[in-house]
């Protein structure tokens, strides 16, 4: 009624068109959201560049990706951290292959599969990340750089970078940590979909501080 009379009155037809929605343009984001939960791919179809639309996909991984679950064995010093980030405890040294130095490996201890009485955790191969793949401290930004330089991220491509978060027996401990810790948000599968969904986007990395 009120567009008809509009029309009537002469006024140009697009003061009839909806407004923009709040937020639409070249920079939407989403905001971050909770980082307890972890969005699925389909939230972030609303953005409509591609780029902001890749580097929001990232930054909703690295809830993941910064959870203490993987940060804890992604340090950047000598030994591993557990809880929400101390230095593990009893005191254990990363050794010249990450596997802990002799005498005191990290299997001396950690099994394939969380010991529940003895609160220990495992999964197959339980060791260090390497020094160039240390998370510890990194902005998203930086993160993001660090997992697509080949330097840095063990020469792997897109592809197997999705096939590692999306398979690896290790990451999949994230999401059954064992003993009451806190779980990293989401399912793997989402995280997977979240990665793929942000390489194939043409991974762009999120804003923020280059040290
Ligand atoms: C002497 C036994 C022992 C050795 C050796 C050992 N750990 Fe542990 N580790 C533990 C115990 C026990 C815990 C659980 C501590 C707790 O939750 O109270 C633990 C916890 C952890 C956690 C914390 C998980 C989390 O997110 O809270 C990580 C990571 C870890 N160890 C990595 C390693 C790595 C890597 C090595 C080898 C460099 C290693 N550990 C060597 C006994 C050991
Ligand atoms: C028990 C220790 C441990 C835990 C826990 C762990 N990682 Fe790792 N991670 C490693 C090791 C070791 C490597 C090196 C593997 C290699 O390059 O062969 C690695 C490598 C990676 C890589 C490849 C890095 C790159 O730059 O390409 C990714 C991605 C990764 N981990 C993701 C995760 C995520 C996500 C979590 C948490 C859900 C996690 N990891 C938890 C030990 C761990």
């Amino acid at each position: 009624m009120r567009c008809a009379m509009l029309v009537a009155m002469s006024l140009s037809l697009w003061a009839c068109r909806s407004p923009p929605a709040a937020g639409t343009g070249p920079t939407q984001t989403l905001g971050p959201g909770s980082p307890d939960a972890l969005r699925s791919v389909e939230a972030f179809a609303s953005i409509p560049e591609p780029a902001a639309r890749s580097a929001a996909l990232f930054s909703e991984a690295t809830k993941v990706f910064l959870h203490p679950r993987c940060v804890n064995c992604h340090p950047n010093g000598d030994s591993p951290l557990q809880d929400a980030g101390h230095v593990h405890d009893p005191p254990v040294a990363r050794g010249k292959d990450d596997r802990g130095v002799p005498g005191l490996l990290c299997t001396s201890c950690h099994q394939d599969k969380n010991l529940e009485l003895a609160r220990v955790p495992g999964a197959p191969n339980w060791h260090l990340a390497p020094r160039s793949m240390a998370w510890q401290g990194k902005s998203p930004r930086e993160l993001c750089e660090q997992l697509l330089d080949p330097a840095r991220n063990g020469g792997r491509t897109h592809e197997q970078l999705i096939e590692h978060v999306s398979h690896d027996a290790l990451v999949a401990w994230g999401w059954s940590p064992g003993h009451e810790r806190a779980a990293a948000p989401g399912t793997q599968e989402q995280f997977g979909k979240l990665v793929a969904a942000w390489l194939q986007t043409g991974a762009a990395c999120p804003e923020g501080a280059v040290r």
